[in-house]
């Protein structure tokens, strides 16, 4: 039986109402719900019984994995691409999702793997020139200049690809749909066509999603829960550093980073991600610490800059790009409070160099530490990592697998690691100078 089902959702952040709202209270924008029309079911015969069995009766053959070739990728992605399954392949527009998944399906071209490239927004002509400036020249890798789904499902089925890409989930449309490409409807329609699709013809879908600057775009967010796997190419333009990270994976954890560098041919592997940040000829300048930050089983160092003067007017500022405010406004209170800083007569301004974003508690001591830097105008030594959780009472707590860290430190050269003194009986042997601390107050009193 096909069946129809009417919800209203609003265009703006998905939110799904039973009746039409002028409001949504979700989000707070007005005029933006839509009525939404689950597309009918077409051809499914009467419900045949699922196939049942236990746990214990064996299962089939283990996935099957399409390995890229590509290190970083493959580890994002537990392994490499699962057949039959669906991908969100979400960034901000400009960021290099065309760019690393074009290079990608060469890749997996230049393998003998089938592969098909569908762009809404890019012309054949485009695609070709920048397949070619990338290096990418295989027969196996078809491109074409696509936005109405029936006629992309149309192409895949007289193909029978391996990998399929559509760049991007926001410019298909579906010719049931009544809305515009790009609405939420379309996107939700368009998006269970293809989950179909992946499935039924055990073929690999990558769907192309921008998303704004903040974070927030309504189409992709709602497929989060719809596709197997959700990657997030993320960095800052201004920076030539890109980092592919997966925020879920039905066939892998999410914990690995990709890491890569925009380069005149493309996305390139970072293969040394610790030395990007840490230039060794960097001079000492008041307000500048390093911190590490882990993230999956890889370390990476990172600059907090700080930068303390006084406040002008009234309110003082707080200010943070990389760092969490309401983490910044508690360090200033312990700073105030614990260690006898007057904060209160200062803007203060943090950054994370990069891009990057800081959000482990093991970063908050090189944090603090940097503000106070600013605050005396007196540099810590570069090759001096601080790290350690703050607490409300000024103490300074472990940090999660500091060994790890502090062996890789000093692989790169760190002289020196400013540490919680609960963690120094994990730290005997390390070629760097270990200087255990219990209080924030410790912590400056030995660092300047
Ligand atoms: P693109 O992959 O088009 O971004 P998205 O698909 O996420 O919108 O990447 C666009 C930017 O990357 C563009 O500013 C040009 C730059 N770029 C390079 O620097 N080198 C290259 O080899 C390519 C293909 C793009
Ligand atoms: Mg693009």
């Amino acid at each position: 039986m096909a069946k129809t089902r009417t919800t209203y959702v609003c265009d703006n952040c998905g939110a799904e109402y039973p009746k039409w709202v002028g409001k949504c209270s979700a989000c707070g924008a007005w005029e933006s719900i839509r009525e939404f029309r689950e597309a009918k079911v077409k051809g499914v015969a009467a419900a045949a019984p699922p196939s049942v069995r236990t746990l214990s009766q064996k299962n089939a053959a283990p996935l099957k994995r399409l390995a890229t070739g590509e290190r970083d990728f493959d580890q994002v992605t537990g392994g490499g691409l699962v057949p039959g399954s669906i991908l969100l392949f979400g960034g901000e527009p400009g960021i290099g999702k065309s760019t690393l998944l074009l290079q990608l399906a060469g890749r997996l071209a230049a393998e003998h793997v089938d592969c098909l490239y569908f762009s809404g927004e890019e012309s054949v002509e485009q695609l070709g020139m920048r397949a070619k400036r990338l290096g990418i020249h295989s027969e196996r890798l078809a491109i074409a200049n696509a936005s109405a789904v029936e006629g992309i499902v149309t192409e895949i089925q007289e193909r029978n690809p391996a990998v399929v890409v559509i760049d991007s989930i926001q410019t298909t449309y579906t010719e049931e749909g009544e809305s515009l490409p790009g609405s939420l409807s379309q996107v939700r329609s368009s998006a269970n066509r293809f989950l179909r699709l992946a499935k039924d013809r055990d073929v690999v879908i990558i769907l192309v999603g921008h998303i704004t600057k903040d974070g927030y775009l309504a189409g992709p967010k709602m497929l989060e829960h719809l596709v197997d796997t959700v990657l997030y190419l993320e960095g800052d333009r201004q920076h030539q550093v890109r980092l592919l990270r997966a925020v879920k994976n039905r066939f892998g954890a999410t914990s690995e980073l990709g890491v890569y560098e925009m380069t005149p041919i493309g996305l390139q592997p970072v293969a040394n991600p610790s030395e990007l940040y840490l230039d060794p000829q960097r001079a000492a300048v008041s307000g500048s610490v390093i911190v590490s930050d882990l993230e999956g089983n890889r370390t990476f160092f990172l600059e907090v800059q700080a930068l303390v003067s006084n406040a002008a007017y009234g309110n003082p500022q707080r200010n943070v790009t990389g760092f969490d405010l309401r983490r910044l406004q508690m360090l200033l209170a312990v700073l105030e409070r614990r260690v006898g800083f007057r904060m209160g007569t200062q803007d203060v301004f943090t950054n994370v160099v990069g891009g990057f974003k800081l959000d482990e508690p093991a970063a908050d001591l090189g944090v603090a530490v940097a503000v106070v830097s600013s605050l005396k105008d007196r540099p810590v030594d570069p090759r001096t990592l601080v790290l350690g959780e703050v607490g409300l009472g000024g103490e300074v707590r472990g940090v999660q697998q500091i060994r790890r860290r502090l062996e890789e430190a000093a692989k790169l050269g760190f002289k020196q690691a400013v540490v919680p003194e609960s963690d120094r009986k994990h730290l005997d042997g390390l070629d760097m100078r270990i200087t255990p601390v219990r209080s924030v107050l410790e912590a400056v009193d030995t660092l300047f």
